[in-house]
């Protein structure tokens, strides 16, 4: 018998940015990525999601594929700039229409809509503006658009979070400087970081107060740390870095409240976040219906007094990139016995299951999505078919330790797979394929089954009997 329960919900992800194109399509605002992407040097090989995989006009086309594959639900992202072309005020009904049709035709599947409303594509007016998340002024602007959203799907959608990743998009828009808006400012990145907070909180409290019929959760990464080894000193520098990548996001929106020793440490070190009144309250009476995981790799960590910085590998050459190290606190290390991918992270699918293990003993048994898991491959096409074997070995392996984490009773509740399609990698291009279904860019972005296809519709099926 399957370990996994009767209404466990299998699906797919993607996110606007990635999938849709259109970029400036009936009456789109600019968003900051439609901006950056453009940049000399910001991508791989300048890639970016103008046309994407042009989704935008052939999502009819891709959710007959997800209703083929036996998807039960499907995660996406709502451009903000689609439907508020200047982030506030005069509203795009061409995009409402877009995400109106999009649901609609995807109900008319039987397969339940997963709204997210920030996978990082921020309209660019309000980077102009007042310096978008920098400024606390983006949480009226992120509550009228949440309500925006909650006003026009809400009938139809019950499942939504609010943000995606943001240590992603703060972490690497403040601090590394290799997303817009390409900051190396820790203490501006640490307050857009609470502003974030807040933004989630008061859609949260707008959700309640609209009534919306359904659950409202936060999609955070998912990434154990471990020790490299059993020394005091690596066993502090892990402690720093899960509680910086881990315990900061989680705590705020699970919590209600920032780890306390962390806390001030930034606040000793930066004199940030910075509280106005009433916003312990705000976030301490919003807390989330769910949290979202995704799941890619684990890190191995080591104390660091010498490395600072890093370098990402965006080519897909294994061992191309730097390790990424603060000095003082931590730094990355590889494992040496672990199995890495061309991209080098650590297929590790036993830390899914420890992690999750991990949750809920910090934050009790909360419903659990499984909101993005994947490998990124370059896939091998042999006698005209996409065979993506280590895809399939990747996605079983973890589909099993979810299933063990259900078996230590974890309450997750549904599985989405990065992604339903190959889409855009934000910085490495085209060429980090994920997806079920193959874009030929050759050929007019014609959509092709992998090998992976027909084994995610065994899978679903069975409902994770058969892997
Ligand atoms: C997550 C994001 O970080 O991982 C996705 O939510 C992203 O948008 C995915 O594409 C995989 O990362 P990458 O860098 O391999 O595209």
């Amino acid at each position: 018998m399957s370990v996994f329960p009767k209404d466990f919900l299998w699906g797919a992800a993607t996110a606007s940015y990635q999938v849709e194109g259109g970029h400036d399509a009936d009456g789109k605002g600019l968003s900051n990525w439609d901006l950056f992407s453009h940049l000399p040097g910001t991508t791989y090989q300048g890639t970016n999601g103008d046309v994407a995989v042009d989704h935008y006009h052939r999502f009819r086309e891709d959710v007959a594929l997800m209703a083929e594959l036996g998807m039960q639900t499907y995660r996406f992202s709502i451009s903000w700039p689609r439907l508020l072309p200047q982030g506030r005020g005069e509203v795009n009904e061409a995009g409402i229409r877009f995400y109106s049709e999009l649901i609609d035709e995807l109900l008319k599947h039987n397969i339940k809509p997963m709204i997210t409303l920030y996978h990082w594509d921020l309209p660019q007016a309000l980077q102009e503006q007042f310096g978008g998340w920098e400024s606390r002024e983006i949480v009226d602007a992120f509550d009228e658009y949440a309500r925006l959203c909650y006003q026009r799907f809400g009938d139809r959608v019950e499942l939504w979070s609010t943000f995606n990743e943001t240590i992603v998009f703060i972490g690497m828009g403040y601090i590394t400087g290799a997303h817009p808006p390409r900051l190396t400012d820790p203490k501006k990145g640490i307050q857009a970081c609470h502003h974030v907070f807040l933004a989630n909180a008061r859609a949260v409290k707008s959700f309640r107060e609209m009534r919306i019929d359904g659950q409202i959760g936060f999609v955070n990464v998912l990434q154990p740390n471990d020790p490299i080894s059993d020394s005091p000193q690596d066993r502090r520098a892990c402690e720093i870095a899960e509680g910086i990548f881990t315990h900061w996001l989680y705590d705020p929106v699970l919590k209600g409240e920032y780890p306390a020793e962390l806390l001030a440490m930034a606040q000793q070190a930066f004199g940030v976040p910075y509280f106005a009144p009433g916003d312990e309250e705000l976030l301490k009476q919003n807390i989330v219906d769910f949290i979202g995981l995704n799941y890619y790799k684990r890190e191995m960590v080591a104390h660091n007094d010498d490395v600072d910085g890093y370098a990402i590998n965006t080519s897909g050459q294994k061992g191309s990139g730097r390790e990424l190290g603060f000095k003082g606190l931590f730094k990355q290390v590889r494992n040496p016995n672990g199995v890495y991918t061309d991209w080098d992270w650590e297929v590790y699918p036993q830390g899914l299951t420890d992690a999750i293990g991990r949750i809920v003993k910090r934050y009790g048994n909360i419903p659990i999505y499984i909101t993005e898991n994947g490998l990124g491959a370059k896939d091998p096409i042999v006698d005209g078919e996409v065979r993506d074997q280590p895809r399939i070995d990747y996605l079983r392996d973890h589909i099993q330790a979810i299933g063990a984490a259900i078996e230590q009773g974890a309450d997750v509740r549904g599985y989405y797979p990065w992604s339903f399609i190959d889409l855009l990698s934000w910085l490495n291009g085209y060429q980090k394929q994920y997806g079920f279904v193959y874009v030929d860019h050759n050929d007019n972005l014609a959509r092709k089954k992998k090998q992976s296809f027909g084994w995610y519709q065994r899978v679903i099926a069975t409902n994770g009997e058969q892997l």
